[in-house]
């Protein structure tokens, strides 16, 4: 928390329908605020695809000193049709993660209320866990190369890098977390032990180590495999899975779906040190063929801003936040989908608004 107790908020709405979403985002983060009696100060960034085309920089020399001043960030969407796939990725999200050392990436995986799941017969009992994922090392450092690249003798390499550090702390964090949820008091470790015997294996002894010291969570284990199938059959059975950068990412996308889909679900990068910055995101794409309809769903942009207050420190305003989008998708929306929703975009963050004091 920033001086004088005003919480400083960043604010990149990115790409496509990143704005329209984040404008609702701020809309609630503001409310609450009202409402809890404490001082937001959002700044807006103009970072994403459409400032790389016209001045050649995804992030400008500076940006990241910049960003540091502030508590946290909230970021819409980044990907743009005219920019090649990897240069936004790597350029600012990428980029954020590791200057920023956000080494926890947080998706809480829950089903609210009137949301539709694609697994028959589960309900927001069976469907509400969270997967804690390794953000800072992995196949995500781009460490590798080619040898003849173009010819038919063509070599890449592509590593994957692990520390005891980074799992060490990634996994700390992890068992911290599900002793605080205070739920099924499970982690679950989620790695392919059996194949990456040296990098999982680092994992595995670090797992093994750390879990020691936190005889009140059971620890458990999945391989990566195993863990998409006991997902889908079984989500009842998870309270928290840490795993590593790779396979949260895949993991992540197969629970978001199940929770609703991309209109629904929420990230967070974050630096839990003291002073660390972390930033939340809607896990939906830029959707660049809804831009500037207020079509688009707002309620997993919204969920960020819930995790951001969290982080924060405002657990109070954080959990108005998610009661409030709770009573919204409970009894308001028709659907979670872009222009079925049974209201726009800005609607939608009124609704949010005018629950908050439920
Ligand atoms: C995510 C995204 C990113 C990732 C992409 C956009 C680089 O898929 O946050 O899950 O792979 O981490
Ligand atoms: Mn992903």
């Amino acid at each position: 928390m920033s001086s004088n107790d005003i919480l400083k908020v960043a604010v990149i709405g990115g790409d496509g329908t990143g704005p329209e979403v984040v404008a609702e985002g701020v809309k609630v983060l503001k409310a609450v605020a009202d409402l809890e009696g404490f001082a937001v100060e959002t700044r807006e960034f103009d970072y994403g695809g459409a400032r790389y085309l016209a001045t050649g920089e995804v992030l400008p020399k500076g940006a990241i000193q910049e960003l540091s001043q502030f508590d946290s960030i909230l970021l819409g969407a980044i990907g743009h049709p005219d920019v090649a796939p990897g240069i936004l990725e790597r350029g600012l999200l990428l980029q954020m993660r590791f200057a920023f050392d956000q080494y926890i990436n947080l998706r809480p995986v829950k089903l609210f209320p009137g949301v539709e799941t694609p697994l028959a017969g589960k309900t927001p009992e069976d469907i509400d866990f969270v997967v804690v994922r390794e953000n800072t090392e992995d196949l995500y450092t781009g460490i590798g190369g080619f040898l003849k690249k173009g010819t038919a003798d063509e070599v890449a390499t592509q590593t994957a890098i692990y520390t005891r550090k980074g799992c060490e702390r990634c996994i700390r964090w992890a068992f911290e977390y599900t002793r605080r949820r205070n739920r099924k008091k499970q982690l679950t470790l989620v790695a392919k032990t059996n194949v990456l015997t040296y990098g999982h294996d680092l994992w595995w002894r670090t797992f093994q180590d750390v879990a020691r010291e936190y005889p009140d969570i059971k620890p458990d284990y999945n391989h990566v495999d195993a863990c998409c199938m006991w997902m889908v059959k079984n989500p009842e059975y998870y309270d928290v899975i840490v795993t590593t950068n790779m396979f949260g990412d895949i993991i992540t996308d197969l629970a978001g779906i199940l929770q609703g889909g991309m209109g629904v679900a929420a990230g967070g990068n974050i630096n839990p040190e003291p002073g660390g910055t972390s930033m939340f995101e809607p896990m939906g794409g830029s959707a660049p063929k809804y831009t500037g309809q207020n079509v688009i769903n707002p309620i997993a942009t919204i969920s960020a801003v819930a995790m951001l207050l969290e982080q924060a420190g405002r657990q109070s305003a954080a959990d108005r936040v998610i009661k409030a989008i709770q009573l919204v998708t409970g009894t308001k929306m028709k659907s979670q989908a872009a222009g079925k929703m049974g209201y726009g975009t800005r609607e939608v963050g009124d609704l949010v608004v005018e629950h908050l004091n439920a």
